[in-house]
């Protein structure tokens, strides 16, 4: 039964009630926690766990939305001023960059506090003569590499001798130009055991040509082909000619693979991973393994027996909390779950990032300013990794720092990023505009669907005002696209669409796989669902304006009146039954059930918790406004086809890749917390409130002063409308993305990324680190 609408300025009692049934409280959802738990033994703790670990939030918070939507205007709206905010701050980081190789060089010391590597020259004349755009921004590969910078070989390995060492600077591990002793030697030697692990495939520069190695790993049957390996290779292809001869060790998996814990960090003068500084100074800095005396032994050779599957033998997140400071609540006690509720109370609300105002705001209504991936802090609240598939691969995880090169980094990984071969090659799954037929990848896709129209007579459209082709709607063909029933014009549907499989997280330990993040999209968006949710838009109709003079003082419904422009109307929440919000606006299913016996219940629990519908055409994604885009196994491979297409992703992730600090949240797409929870009121900003949902919740309404119907029979129920350019504000991400991806996501910026980490790549790996470096 959908619940009584009502129309309130008031901020609710508990700004938590709504956002609770969104999640893991549903009544239906009981029975699968309990069996969760009762594997875990831990039922009681855990099922309050996850009630603590709702409303504390997993949705990350912004400055920006840190007001309470009573108070704010749609000039006001965090939404408003973060896309505001994004634009200013990318175009100012275009204007800044480097216009001629000695100010990139300038740009270069001053960042990293060292000359940039040998060859930086020709790396600077590739990016001049393919118009790359971003010339300067590498702080985030240079953050992945500064351990290798600071690793050190040892003296009993003949790495250096002590004479090597700076007379001036004892004990300090650097050589008189300030490189670390002896790291070339340290990073050849980890760069060969690492070749040496199943699961790892080696990209190979000799003389200039390219090649994969794959090293004999006995014992274990890989069935994933090393096409991360080929797909770096191929971008390498440009700049191999000018590289030393140089191993680059590839993850095959997708999953990030290096762990180094937190005690095994001594990087002089930073506080390890966790340091913002890391990046500076790279060159004076030396890294040291704090080993346990009887670990010296194994350090030569410790992954002689390692396995890349963990065959019950540990998991991902009891790795991982070792990441975290001796402090944090994910390392206070071994089980982490008891110590997070105990600490449940201290800390819920500064939970995110530390900010306490947030406690009284809907996490409905916050809004990130980027995708999480530093927002969450699962050291201080680490019953959230449950949230998160990431934190259950199959993969085992390296706990030394080695190096490896990998699609996506997530937070207290040490994998090195680089272009996913998804990113990279064409195919029809992964690849806006490919035509099969030709091979060639088009300017616009033959699914692409126009814009088309924004409002009707009666103030926006949905699904009721289009004529849809029953072959069309089944996502597997894109001859016959929507249109709208009055104009008769192709227009896209104003819906957030999602399809995938039911991956998104291995099974270590099992019995998780509920909570992940597919499945929780998939849930919260479901038909079914009970609970409501506010949803805030600028005041400024009819419905509003009976409402809520009943349901304000005179004085202040007169000030409301008084506005008569929108941009300065109040905000004004519409609670509405999620079922009827997901019903009109949300389309998203899994596509398929793999591993469904993972799932506690098997593949009956399944697709009985779960919506489920037929495979999609990339090209049919183009017919809705808004892409959902969720992290899979680990980044989603989808990302760079939305963006290229006319349509507006939403993203929420909680990986960095190469591309992070290229890309303006809020301008190119738009960036979606952790919980998803903010996602009725994303629409609600740019689309408003579709007829079809006012007519549910408002078709009985009756004006509290007089008693008549708002809507009499045979009268038109119109749509409440949102942000008044919202529209076109969706309109403008959508043609900002894809003019991001057609200048500074092309395939050519991705071999300029992956030719600067081979420069990179080749002073760390040379014994003489000063020979390799540019001389200026
Ligand atoms: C390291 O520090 C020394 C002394 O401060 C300086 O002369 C040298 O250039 C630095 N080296 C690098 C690579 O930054
Ligand atoms: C590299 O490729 C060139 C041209 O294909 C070939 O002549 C040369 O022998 C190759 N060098 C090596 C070391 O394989
Ligand atoms: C297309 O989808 C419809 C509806 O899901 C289905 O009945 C039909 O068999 C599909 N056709 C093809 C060619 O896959
Ligand atoms: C796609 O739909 C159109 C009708 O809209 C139909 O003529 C065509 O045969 C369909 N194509 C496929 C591959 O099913
Ligand atoms: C709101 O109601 C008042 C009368 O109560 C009316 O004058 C005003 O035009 C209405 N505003 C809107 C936006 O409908
Ligand atoms: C509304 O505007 C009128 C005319 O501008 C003004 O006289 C009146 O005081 C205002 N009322 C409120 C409640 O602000
Ligand atoms: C409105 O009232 C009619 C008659 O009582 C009822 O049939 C209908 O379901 C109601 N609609 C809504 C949206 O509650």
């Amino acid at each position: 039964m959908p619940t009584r609408p009502s129309l309130t300025r008031v901020p609710s009692e508990s700004p938590w009630t709504f956002s609770h049934q969104t999640r893991f409280t549903q009544r239906r959802w009981r029975p699968l926690l309990i069996f969760t738990l009762l594997a875990c033994s831990t039922v009681t703790i855990f099922r309050f766990g996850f009630h603590a670990g709702s409303s504390s939030s997993i949705s990350s918070s912004s400055e920006a939305s840190s007001s309470h939507p009573f108070t704010l205007t749609y000039s006001t709206h965090p939404i408003t001023r973060m896309m505001e905010e994004g634009q200013e701050r990318f175009q100012s980081k275009i204007r800044k960059q480097s216009k001629t190789l000695s100010e990139a060089i300038e740009q270069y010391k001053l960042r990293y506090g060292m000359a940039p590597p040998k060859g930086f020259d020709g790396w600077w004349e590739f990016a001049k003569k393919n118009g790359v755009v971003l010339v300067d921004e590498y702080d985030t590969l240079m953050r992945d590499l500064a351990p290798f910078y600071a690793l050190r070989g040892q003296t009993a390995f003949g790495d250096y001798v002590d004479e090597d060492e700076d007379p001036f600077r004892p004990g300090s591990g650097l050589d008189r130009q300030g490189w670390a002793l002896g790291g070339g030697h340290e990073m050849r030697r980890r760069i060969a055991e690492v070749a040496s692990v199943a699961s790892i495939d080696i990209v190979q520069i000799r003389k200039g040509n390219l090649s994969t190695v794959s090293i004999s790993k006995d014992g274990f049957v890989d069935d994933e082909v090393s096409a991360r390996a080929i797909g770096l290779k191929s971008m390498l292809g440009s700049s191999a000619a000018y590289l030393p001869d140089i191993d680059f060790p590839v993850n095959a998996k997708a999953e990030g693979r290096v762990i180094v814990p937190w005690d095994r960090w001594e990087v002089a003068g930073q506080g390890g991973m966790a340091s913002d500084k890391i990046g500076l100074g790279m060159g004076n800095r030396s890294y040291i393994e704090d080993l346990a005396p009887h670990d010296i032994k194994d350090t030569l050779h410790p992954l002689s027996t390692f396995h890349p599957d963990w065959r019950g033998a540990g998991n991902v997140w009891d790795k991982w909390r070792r990441t975290c400071p001796p402090t944090s609540t994910a390392r206070k006690s071994y089980t982490s779950i008891r110590s997070a509720l105990i600490d449940k109370t201290a800390t819920s609300h500064n939970a995110v990032s530390g900010r306490i105002t947030h406690s009284s705001v809907d996490p409905a209504f916050l809004f990130v300013p980027s995708t999480s991936f530093n927002a969450v802090s699962f050291c201080d609240l680490p019953h959230l990794h449950y949230t998160q598939g990431h934190f259950f691969s199959d993969w085992r995880t390296l706990e030394d720092l080695y190096p490896v090169l990998s699609p996506a980094r997530a937070k207290g990984f040490g994998d090195i990023k680089i272009p996913s071969h998804y990113y990279y090659g064409s195919t029809q799954a992964y690849t806006y505009g490919w035509d099969k037929a030709t091979m060639t990848v088009e300017a616009v896709d033959r699914g692409e669907v126009a814009w088309g129209d924004v409002t009707d007579a009666e103030g926006g459209v949905d699904d009721r005002d289009f004529i849809i082709d029953p072959a069309y709607d089944g996502h597997n063909n894109t001859s016959n696209p929507p249109r709208n029933r009055k104009t008769g014009k192709e227009s896209k549907r104003n819906k957030i669409f999602w399809r995938g499989a039911t991956t998104g997280g291995g099974n270590s330990p099992p019995g998780f796989a509920a909570l992940y993040q597919r499945h929780r999209a998939v849930r919260m968006a479901g038909w079914d669902i009970e609970g409501d949710v506010e949803v805030w838009v600028p005041y400024s109709n009819p419905i509003a304006n009976i409402s809520a003079h009943h349901h304000l003082s005179s004085a202040k419904f007169r000030t409301l009146q008084n506005h008569t422009k929108v941009v300065d109307a109040p905000l004004i929440a519409h609670k509405i039954p999620l079922a009827t919000l997901n019903m009109a606006l949300m389309d998203v299913a899994f596509v398929k059930a793999s591993n469904a016996k993972q799932y506690p219940g098997g593949l009956k629990k399944l697709t009985e918790d779960h919506r489920f519908s037929s495979g999609v055409l990339l090209g049919n994604h183009w017919q809705y406004k808004y892409l959902l885009d969720l992290d899979g196994m680990s980044y989603s491979g989808r990302f760079m086809s939305f963006l290229a297409s006319d349509s507006v992703p939403i993203k929420s992730t909680v990986y960095e890749e190469f591309f992070s600090e290229w890309i303006e949240p809020w301008v190119h797409y738009i960036p979606l917390s952790a919980s998803y929870e903010e996602i009725y009121n994303i629409f609600g900003y740019f689309s408003g409130i579709p007829a079809e949902v006012v007519e549910k919740v408002y078709g009985n309404a009756t004006d509290p002063v007089t008693g008549a119907l708002l809507f009499p029979p045979g009268t038109n129920i119109p749509a409440i409308p949102g942000a008044p350019d919202g529209d076109a504000r969706l309109q403008r991400i959508a043609r900002a993305g894809k003019q991001w991806k057609n200048t500074i996501g092309r395939k050519v910026d991705m071999e300029t990324y992956v030719y600067r980490l081979a420069l990179e790549w080749a002073r760390l790996n040379a014994d003489d680190r000063e020979a390799m470096t540019m001389k200026v």
